[in-house]
Parts: C-alpha cells; structure tokens; sequence
C-alpha cells in the first residue's frame, strides 16, 4: 500500500495549503532546518557561481562543465535579444503604476511578441530576455529618456547592469551584488506562491509567458516578493527615528514598542523554515565584509541580533529569524542601487528562471511525459456568515 504523505482534517482548511504535498519539484528544495538546496547543492556551495553555471543546473538538472556551461551561455545570448516592438510596446505603458504591474504588462506584451507556444522554447527564450525586459520596464519607469542597447555577449547579469545605466557607481561592485541576489532568488522550492499560481495557471494550457505573469501577480504582494522592498523601507525609518549609530538597548526598546501597538516587523519569519534563513546568513557575511559602516547595514545587522531576541519570546511565533528579505535590499541599496520600488521586480527576473523550469517539467515531463491534469481542489460548502446589523 502506497505511503500517507500527509492526512487532512477540518484543522488544515483554510491553512493556505500549508504543507500539503502536491507534486514534485525538480529543481529544488527547501528544508525547515536546512534551508534551501538546488538540486541537492546548498546555496552555500553555490553562491559564488555565476549566474549562467547556476541556471545550467537549474535547467538541466546536473552541474555542467565548463564547455557546456560556455555552449549554454552561448545559447542563452542568442536568444537575449528583445525585438523593437516589445521593447517600444513596453516604453509605451503607463509608468504611474507599481513596477511590478507593467513588469507584468511586459510579459505578457513578450507573449504576443516573441511567444512560440512551446513551453521549451518559451522557458529558454524567456529566461535569455528577461534582464532586457526587467531593465526596459526599470529605465522607463524611472524616466529615462535614453536607454543604452542590450549587449548580452557581456554576461547575464553584466548586461543588465550595464543596460540600467545607473551614474556615479562602481560597476564592478554592482555586478557583485545583482549576480548574488540574482542566484538566491531563482527558486525557492515548488510550493511558493508565485512558483504554485505559475504552475496553476500553465496546468490550464495558458502558455509559458501568460502562466509567468500570474506568477508575477502572485509575487507583487507584500507577503510575497514585495517584502524585500517593504523591509528596506521599515530598516530606512528606524535608522531615521533613532539614528544610524543607536545602540542595542534602544532598538529592542522600538522593536518592543512596536509589538505592543501590533505594529510589524519586518524581515523575520517564513512560511517553510524554522531557522535563520541561510540566504539571509550569506548577505549579513557579504554586507558585513564589504559595507560594514554603511548605516542600513549596521542596522540591519542589530535588528538580526535583537529582532530574534524579542521575537523568541513569543512562543506562538513558529520562525523568529530573519528571512531574505531582511537584508536583500539592504545589500543592494550598500552596493549603489538604492531603489527600493524595483526590489520585487528584481526578484520576479530572477525567480522567472526557477518558474519557468518548473512549468516546463509540469507541462511536459512529469507522469512520463504526459504531464500533469489541471488543478482543481475542492472546497467545502459552508452556509456563509450571517450578516451583523
Ligand atoms: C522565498 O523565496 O522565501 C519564497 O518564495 C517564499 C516561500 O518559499 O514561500
């Protein structure tokens, strides 16, 4: 008889699905201990890569040498390149919305423009232009009037760099910092929102490009891919209220203060661990090696430390320790990007990589290549809540 992997009772309703197994993840996995694991390699293995290694083995499942790296690069590059139309279909949208919506807008214009209806394809192709689309949708939200051609030969993350254009920094630096947060965020197991709603939507035969802009619905919420941006900002106020320089006892005394009005804090907690998220433990290493002065990142180093003190003291509180999102951000705007509104867009290009593999294994390889049925769960009636006067 086959094995109980999980029994539901009237408890698990309503839960969001919490812990329900649904399917398989072949890309990766996300242990409440451990953390995240691509392919069985820690992140920690993994992080210096570049970014091209780093999808090779997302995609194909297995690390490759460095000739097969350089072949896939090279593969990549070919497709990297945006037609005019999509790019000046793009720059046509309106730019008083979120980032997150016309970077939505923009995937689906991709769709219309270079979509292939084959989810293979789709997910190469998309994955080779979403840094032109990512920065087409920054440069002109941003307002920018000249927008510099895409060079993909210069390297994934290198090319988007240098597409932003971004004055006054040391590009090196910023390669750096967008190839790190480019790489922890490609995938985060089967089961996060944005990754399940992509998967959701493709198991109806919505192509890869339509399936990737629900995703990117899914992830523009603040319990979602927003958090990063909205964690930089809570990190911004605090250094503003008690100073870049305040001392332990002064940030638990806010932190306190803030429980007691139910105010959030941001950056701690997460759906699936139990421990410091080991993403966010390789951030506070980097930040703290490269930017130790800067004032975000000595805050944001002290809210680690006493976030987890005050937070534990709480035993309804599953995971007192901080997720990536409490030092994402934070990283980026040390490293010269300090534009928190683009935050989950820089999320959603990278997380675009693991969505898009994903959908291609649900659509075309998994139950031997069959695929799998479009979702349908059931729900329960329940006679609704009478109305109060
Ligand atoms: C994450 O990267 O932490 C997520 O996508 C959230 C999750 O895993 O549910």
């Amino acid at each position: 008889m086959s094995e109980v992997l999980f029994e539901i009772k009237h408890e698990n309703l309503e839960t969001g699905l919490r812990g329900y197994p649904v399917g398989y993840c072949t890309t990766s996995s996300v242990d409440p201990l451990k953390g995240l694991f691509y392919v069985g390699y820690p992140l920690s293995e993994i992080d210096c890569w570049e970014p091209e290694q780093v999808i090779y083995l997302l995609y194909y499942g297995h690390e490759g040498n460095s000739e097969e790296v350089a072949q896939f690069s090279k593969d990549l590059q070919k497709r990297a390149t945006c037609s005019p139309d999509l790019t000046d279909h793009i720059r046509k949208l309106p730019r008083n919305g979120h980032p997150m919506k016309l970077f939505t807008a923009a995937l689906l214009l991709a769709g219309i423009y270079e979509g292939q209806n084959q989810y293979r394809e789709d997910c190469l192709n998309l994955i080779a232009k979403v840094p032109e689309i990512a920065a087409t949708v920054i440069n002109h939200h941003a307002g920018k009037e000249v927008f510099k051609p895409s060079h993909p030969e210069l390297g994934y993350m290198e090319n988007f760099v240098q597409m932003l254009n971004i004055s006054n920094i040391d590009s090196q630096k910023l390669v750096k910092a967008f190839k790190i947060f480019n790489i922890l965020h490609y995938d985060h197991g089967g089961g996060n929102l944005s990754a399940f709603i992509g998967k959701a939507v493709a198991s109806g035969l919505e192509d890869l490009y339509g399936s990737l802009a629900a995703a990117m619905c899914a992830l523009a919420g603040s319990r979602h891919g927003r958090a990063n941006q909205d964690c930089l900002t809570f990190v911004e106020n605090l250094v503003k209220e008690i100073g870049e320089d305040a001392k332990e006892e002064e940030v638990e005394r806010v932190l306190r203060n803030k429980l007691l009005n139910n105010e959030l804090i941001y950056g701690f907690g997460h759906a699936v661990l139990r421990v410091e998220d080991p993403r966010a433990t390789l951030l506070y290493r980097m930040t703290e090696h490269s930017y130790p002065d800067h004032s975000l990142v000595k805050m944001a180093h002290l809210l680690r430390k006493i976030g987890t003190k005050v937070l534990k003291e709480n035993p309804k509180i599953s995971d007192p320790y901080p997720n990536i999102d409490a030092i994402s951000g934070i990283m980026l705007t040390a490293a010269g990007f300090p534009f928190p509104e683009y935050y989950t867009l820089l999320f959603g290009l990278a997380r675009t990589v693991g969505i898009s593999r994903q959908i291609v294994y649900e659509r075309e390889e998994a139950r031997e290549g069959k695929g799998t049925p479009i979702v349908r769960p059931k729900y329960l009636f329940k006679a609704p809540p009478k109305k109060t006067a």
